[in-house]
């Protein structure tokens, strides 16, 4: 049988050096969600942290190598949660973090990678002129290019979560995964597959950004000539070939939203489970909002993998509080 890149005890192994503010991260059934979605449904909480986002377990083990090996510098393309756990993590490592961004970004992500220290340097375009400038800085200088789902110390970091879904209980049957580059869903689908097989792993992403979900679909990568969605965390266009022949191993559904039920999801996930969610992290509500028969009688378990939103966007989408809500 063919393998992914990944590799269990890699995994394991680079939890362990992953600060553990980011591990462990609260799992339980929220009984409140289940009315309105019609399943069991547990959350996992990645935005409880210092960078609101799953992003850190990632950076946190490149972080950790690059220190060992005394590599002083980095630079990796963003759209803004890497990039601000990468400031995090090379900030009390000493480590020179250079992030690129496309500068229409959300600002609120942005300001926090300036803020914990790192430099950001903005293009004019999306994220995949980003990641090419991030490439033409890395190979001027010389240091290290971070690339979010090809290396694998993302993938591992964000494995990490998968070691914690399978260790707890009680079990559930399907796991809904936000899919941008695919460090995420590649690195908990390894994890499931090998600990948890029975375990069916979907992923989700917008109709508005469909790339990797049409790639997986056709398996071979397809790009797509722009991304149009407010997830901007998954809002990729050219989907990494070695990270698609990893999905391909793992995912045994990809599925696309449309944008009213990525709104709809954070609707719910404020006024039933207290949670600000940015959209990429609602990707699992909205996909059982739009399949409720396929997800009836069953327990699933979603990601709420970040909560990094600008303010008033996140107030226009979700409105005033709901009457009712739990
Ligand atoms: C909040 C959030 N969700 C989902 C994703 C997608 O993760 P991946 O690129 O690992 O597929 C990202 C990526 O940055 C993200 O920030």
């Amino acid at each position: 049988m063919r393998k992914t890149r990944l590799d269990t005890d890699r995994i394991r192994a680079a939890r362990r050096l992953i600060d553990p503010m980011f591990l462990d991260t609260p799992q339980y059934r929220c009984e409140a969600l289940e009315p309105e979605l019609g399943c069991a449904v547990s959350i996992k909480l990645e935005t409880a942290n210092p960078v609101r986002s799953f992003k850190a377990r990632g950076t946190e083990v490149v972080a950790s190598r690059l220190a060992a090996h005394g590599q002083p510098a980095v630079v990796c393309a963003s759209a803004g949660n890497l990039g601000q756990a990468l400031a995090w993590s090379g900030r009390d490592r000493g480590l020179d973090v250079t992030v690129v961004a496309s500068r229409h970004a959300t600002a609120a992500k942005l300001d926090r990678v300036r803020a914990l220290g790192a430099r950001l340097e903005l293009v004019d375009g999306d994220h995949e002129l980003a990641r090419d400038r991030a490439a033409d800085i890395a190979r001027r200088d010389g240091v290290r290019l971070l690339e979010d789902s090809l290396d694998l110390e993302t993938c591992e970091g964000a494995a990490t979560i998968g070691l914690e879904l399978v260790a707890a209980t009680p079990a559930f049957d399907t796991v809904l995964i936000a899919l941008g580059g695919g460090a995420l869903a590649t690195g908990v689908g390894h994890v499931l597959k090998e600990l948890a097989p029975e375990v069916e792993v979907i992923c989700v992403q917008p109709l508005g950004a469909p790339a990797m979900t049409r790639s997986w679909r056709e398996r071979r990568v397809v790009t797509t000539d722009s991304a149009d969605t407010i997830a901007d965390g998954v809002a990729g266009r050219c989907p990494i070939p070695a990270v698609l022949d990893d999905l391909l191993l793992v995912a045994d559904d990809a599925v696309l939203v449309r944008e009213e039920s990525i709104v709809a999801g954070l609707r719910l996930l404020l006024d039933h489970a207290g949670l600000v969610a940015e959209p990429s992290a609602a990707l699992g509500i909205a996909a059982v909002l739009e399949d409720r028969d396929r997800f009836a009688g069953r327990h699933v378990a979603t990601i709420v993998c970040g909560g990094n939103v600008d303010p008033a966007a996140y107030r226009r989408w979700v409105g005033a509080p709901r009457a009712g809500a739990a």
